[in-house]
C-alpha cells in the first residue's frame, strides 16, 4: 500500500465522488453505520475492484445503496408486505433488506444469488451522493476482509491508502455498527445480522419478534456468507468477561510468564481496582453509546499496542445486542 487517496468533502467533494463513480473508480463514502467502499453497482469491472481491494471472496454478496425507497422496485422483485412495512419504518436508516432481485442486479453484486441486499442510508452526505449519482452504489464496509469496520474517513485512509481512489469525508458515523440485515425474501422474516436497528424495534413494526439466525461459521454455507463467526477483529486478542471478573483476569494475564502482554480494558463503566499496568480505555457506556464508540476503541487498542483487550459487553438489549455480537466475533478470531 503506497500513496494516499484523494480525501474530499462538501459540495465539491460530492462532485468529485460522482465523477469517480461514473469513471468506474472506487469511492469510500460515509454512512450512519460505517464507511462503505463504493462502486457503481451497474459496472462489473468497478465492482470487481471492491473485491480485489477488500481481499474478499467474490461469492460474498454486496449491499446496494439507493437514494429513495420509492425506487426499490427497480432492484427488488416481489416486495412483500413485511418488506414494505420495514422500509417505510426504517428507511432511510441502518436496515438492509434482502429481497428477490430483478434482472437489473448483476451476478457481480450478488455473488450469483437470487436475492439483493438493499439499503437507503440515513447519512445526509451519503444521500446527497446517491441523489447526485442517480444509480445504485454497491458497497461493503471499507475495511480489509475480517478486520474492524471504519467509522471515520481517517480509518479508511489508514486501512486502504491509495487502494481507494476517493474518500468522501462525512465525519464520524453516528450509529457506529453495521446495518441490521433482515431477509424478507422468503416465507419467514429472518434477522441475519444484528445491527443499527434493534430486534425490539423490528418487532414493534412487524407485530411479532422475528427469528434471529445465528451465523454459521463456514464460508458459503451461511445465508450471509460474510457472517463468519470470526470477524470484526482488531490485532489485540479480545477476551469477553463480566465487570466483576476484569480485575482477576487482568492480574492473571499480567502474571502469565508466557510473554510480555499489554492488557487493556473496554467496559461500559470505569472499573475499580485495576492493576496499575492495565490500560483502561475510556468507558463506552451502554447501548447506542457503546455502539458509537466500539470500533474506534478497538482501533485505539491496536494503536496503543494492547495485546489482550478485556471487554465487558453492554446490556444485550437494543443496540447492546449488536455490540455484544461484534465483541463475540472479535473474540472468536484469535
Ligand atoms: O451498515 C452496513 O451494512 C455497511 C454500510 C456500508 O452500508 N455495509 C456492510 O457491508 O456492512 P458488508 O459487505 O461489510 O456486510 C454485508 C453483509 C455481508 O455479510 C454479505 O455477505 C451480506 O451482508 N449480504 C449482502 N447481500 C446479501 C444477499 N443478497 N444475500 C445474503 N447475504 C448478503
Ligand atoms: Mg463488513
Amino acid at each position: 500500500m503506497t500513496g494516499s487517496p484523494q480525501v474530499v468533502s462538501g459540495p465539491e467533494g460530492i462532485a468529485v465522488a460522482v465523477a469517480a463513480l461514473r469513471a468506474g473508480r472506487l469511492v469510500a463514502l460515509p454512512t450512519e453505520t460505517v464507511y462503505g467502499l463504493g462502486a457503481d453497482a451497474s459496472d462489473p469491472d468497478a465492482v470487481a475492484g471492491i473485491f480485489r481491494v477488500k481481499g474478499r471472496p467474490t461469492n460474498h454478496p454486496l449491499i446496494v445503496h439507493i437514494a429513495d425507497a420509492a425506487r426499490m422496485g427497480e432492484w427488488a422483485a416481489a416486495v412483500t408486505p413485511e418488506a414494505e412495512a420495514l422500509a417505510a419504518a426504517f428507511w432511510p436508516g441502518p436496515l438492509t433488506l434482502l429481497m428477490r432481485r430483478t434482472s437489473v442486479v448483476g451476478d457481480w453484486v450478488t455473488g450469483g444469488r437470487d436475492t439483493v441486499g438493499l439499503r437507503v442510508p440515513a447519512d445526509e452526505v451519503a444521500l446527497e451522493l446517491l441523489r447526485a449519482f442517480g444509480g445504485g452504489i454497491a458497497a461493503p464496509s471499507a475495511n480489509r476482509f475480517g478486520r474492524v469496520s471504519p467509522t471515520s474517513a481517517a480509518h479508511v485512509v489508514a486501512d486502504l491508502g491509495a487502494d481507494v481512489d476517493v474518500v468522501l469525508d462525512g465525519g464520524s458515523c453516528s450509529v457506529g455498527v453495521e446495518s441490521t440485515i433482515v431477509d424478507v425474501s422468503g416465507d419467514e422474516v429472518v434477522v441475519l445480522r444484528l445491527g443499527g436497528v434493534s430486534v425490539e424495534a423490528l418487532a414493534d413494526v412487524l407485530g411479532f419478534r422475528p427469528r434471529v439466525e445465528q451465523a454459521a461459521a463456514v464460508v458459503g454455507e451461511a445465508a450471509a456468507p460474510g457472517m463468519l463467526a470470526a470477524h470484526y477483529a482488531p490485532a489485540a486478542r479480545v477476551i469477553i468477561c463480566g465487570a466483576e471478573e476484569v480485575v482477576e483476569w487482568a492480574a492473571a494475564l499480567l502474571a502469565d510468564g508466557a510473554g510480555p502482554s499489554v492488557v487493556g480494558v473496554l467496559a461500559p463503566r470505569s472499573i475499580d481496582g485495576l492493576p496499575f499496568a492495565v490500560i483502561e480505555l475510556e468507558p463506552a457506556g451502554d447501548g447506542e453509546e457503546y455502539a458509537h464508540a466500539l470500533y474506534a476503541r478497538l482501533r485505539q487498542a491496536d494503536r496503543l499496542g494492547i495485546t489482550h483487550l478485556l471487554c465487558v459487553p453492554p446490556l444485550p438489549v437494543g443496540l447492546g445486542a449488536a455490540v455484544t455480537d461484534r465483541l463475540r466475533r472479535a473474540a472468536a478470531s484469535h
